[in-house]
């Protein structure tokens, strides 16, 4: 516990004392209507209740999730879905359009805006270890209905993110089978049906094209993964982190020998007059935004909480150690590849292939074998993005349905394989499907913004319990002491929105859109189904005994205040 109790005490005469020890109780009976109240300020006051920690920790306890997960394999899980499309695809484009050989520059400027909101989700983690990510720390802190927006937003980062990937896996595979047996394989079943036009923000169908047969069924043989076993899911991510690891590895030092020092210059292109996002160091900035992206990922060792061994500990190792590693992997993949071909050739799907080509050309040496490890680690990468992705998106259907948002089946777990199956299969039929349908750039564009929204969430999060829980115990606090260390996720919250008002406003007009679908379904469906409303004094006086004796001590119990149970509907002062 934080502080000594004689600090406590004297912080308790204190009006932040009083402030703080308000939340520090909770009162079963305040999540029900009381006599005098209307109807549309109770169900009004309902949208801010938030769900006490102590409840969390005593329902995670009984998740019936299987609990082996380590600090290393934590680690694998944030690097096999941070390493993917954004150093793959991104970078070269990026480079070509926006930054010139400074595109390692715009990597380390997205790591740092990354960095502010890795410390955020480790304090969060650190103090509230349970499945739901950001959906969860909302819930804590700003109450239900901002919990089910970002529950809702999720969804854009995860599922849509997953669908994204798919999509750009399928072109892998077609490109690793071209340069490794020549094999071509027609555009009818490996693209979307669908093509999306940003500029006249239409969709229409593409002639000839039928489904993305290759996005549909990786999508469907990692769902079959999730579904056998946490345990199989880690090795698997584990194994294909190691290939593209090495994959990667591989590139760098193959290619470092052959690196054109004239490539470098200039490092930083002039910027071309008229638009601020091409070059110079306004166009650093403008590449920032888009390689931002490929720091997305490491937000999802939160979501394996509750099957971690010790989570408490090994999610701000997971989270903070597969982010510097990530970051060591880009700059580094950075500076081969623009020095290894001119920044102007690397606007193409597959960037990494074309400067081994380019080095191949220049010295004449035969690099086709590199070219063929380079398009597997690719399609590695990108398959991990899509089992950690799955992974995440269907742990936060299954938080929502345990507090009662989502449909109670969605929540199930496997008797034997202890894992959410049935969200995990539904979660991967309709990425499955979206990825075989729909183009890339309509989904891909949602994904950053949907990320920042729930970035700038937790960052607000971590400040909001700093003030109402000081007394709950942080293993990973942002360090700075007491106020200096809020600069970080005021920072974070910045530039979230920053990052946001950047982005297309078509981009924005989607995400006002999906918004508006969640804000249907919580008020048609979520709001009355909320577990946290329905006997809440019997719910509360279940998590504490329920809890077992570890977290009773951790947590020094639910301080839920003494009360005889009286069943649903039969309280005395409140109406249920
Ligand atoms: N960071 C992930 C990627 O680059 C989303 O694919």
């Amino acid at each position: 516990m934080e502080g000594s109790s004689k600090e406590q005490a004297s912080e308790n005469k204190t009006s932040l004392g009083n402030f703080t020890a308000r939340y520090a109780k909770a009162d079963p009976r305040s999540y029900l209507q009381r006599d005098d109240e209307s109807n549309s300020h109770y169900w009004f006051r309902r949208l801010g209740h938030l769900k006490p920690v102590e409840l969390m920790w005593s329902e995670s306890e009984t998740s019936g999730l299987n609990r082996v997960l380590t600090s290393w394999q934590l680690v694998f899980i944030g690097i096999g879905a941070i390493i993917g499309t954004g150093i793959f695809v991104l970078s070269g484009q990026a480079a070509a359009k926006n930054a010139g050989p400074a595109i390692t520059i715009s990597f380390i400027v997205a790591a740092i805006a990354a960095g502010f909101a890795a410390m955020s989700y480790s304090e969060m983690a650190s103090m509230i270890p349970v499945a739901g990510s950001a959906y969860t720390y909302a819930y804590a802190t700003m109450g239900e209905f901002v919990a089910w927006i970002i529950g809702w937003d999720l969804i854009l980062e995860y599922m849509v993110g997953a669908a994204t990937v798919g999509v750009g896996w399928s072109g892998y595979f077609v490109k690793f089978f071209a340069v490794a047996a020549k094999v071509q394989f027609g555009e009818s079943w490996t693209k979307p049906t669908v093509e999306w036009d940003e500029k006249t923000a239409t969709i229409s169908y593409e002639p000839g094209h039928y489904f993305n047969v290759p996005g549909f069924v990786i999508i469907m043989l990692v769902t079959a993964v999730l579904c056998i076993g946490i345990r199989q899911s880690a090795w698997m991510n584990a194994g294909i982190v190691i290939i593209k690891l090495f994959v990667i590895l591989l590139f760098i030092f193959a290619l470092c020998a052959f690196v054109d020092r004239g490539n470098y210059v200039p490092y930083v292109p002039p910027n071309t007059t008229g638009n601020w996002h091409f070059f110079g160091a306004p166009g650093i900035f403008a590449a920032a935004t888009t390689v931002f992206f490929s720091y997305i990922g490491f937000d999802a060792v939160t979501t394996a909480a509750l099957e971690a061994k010790n989570p408490r500990r090994d999610l701000p190792i997971g989270i903070i150690g597969s982010l510097v590693i990530s970051t060591v992997m880009y700059i580094a993949t950075c500076t081969v590849m623009t020095g290894a071909a001119n920044y102007e050739l690397l606007n193409v799907p597959t960037p990494v292939t074309v400067a081994v080509d380019e080095v191949q050309r220049r010295t004449g040496r035969d690099f086709r074998w590199l070219n063929i490890i380079v398009t597997l680690g690719a399609l590695c990468g990108l398959t991990s993005v899509l089992l950690i992705n799955l992974l995440a998106q269907s742990r936060v259907f299954y938080a929502m349905a345990k507090d009662g948002l989502l449909p109670s089946f969605i929540g199930k777990v496997h008797p034997r394989f202890k894992t959410p199956y049935v969200a995990t299969i539904i979660v991967g039929t309709i990425t499955a499907l979206l990825a075989a349908v729909l183009p890339v750039d309509l989904l891909g564009n949602m994904t950053s913004v949907g990320t920042l929204l729930a970035f700038f969430v937790v960052h607000a999060g971590v400040i909001v319990l700093r003030f109402t829980r000081p007394d709950v115990e942080r293993r990973f606090k942002i360090p700075g002491g007491k106020y200096v260390s809020l600069l970080f996720p005021i920072c974070g919250m910045i530039i979230s929105v920053l990052l946001i008002a950047v982005a297309e406003p078509s981009t924005i007009w989607r995400l006002f859109i999906w918004m508006g679908v969640g804000w249907i379904i919580y008020f048609g469906y979520s709001i009355r189904r909320s577990k946290l409303h329905r006997d809440p004094v019997g719910h509360f006086s279940h998590a504490q005994t329920e809890a077992p004796e570890t977290v009773k001590h951790d947590s020094e119990g639910l301080q839920v205040q003494e009360y005889e149970y009286v069943p649903e509907h039969h309280n005395n002062s409140h109406r249920a």
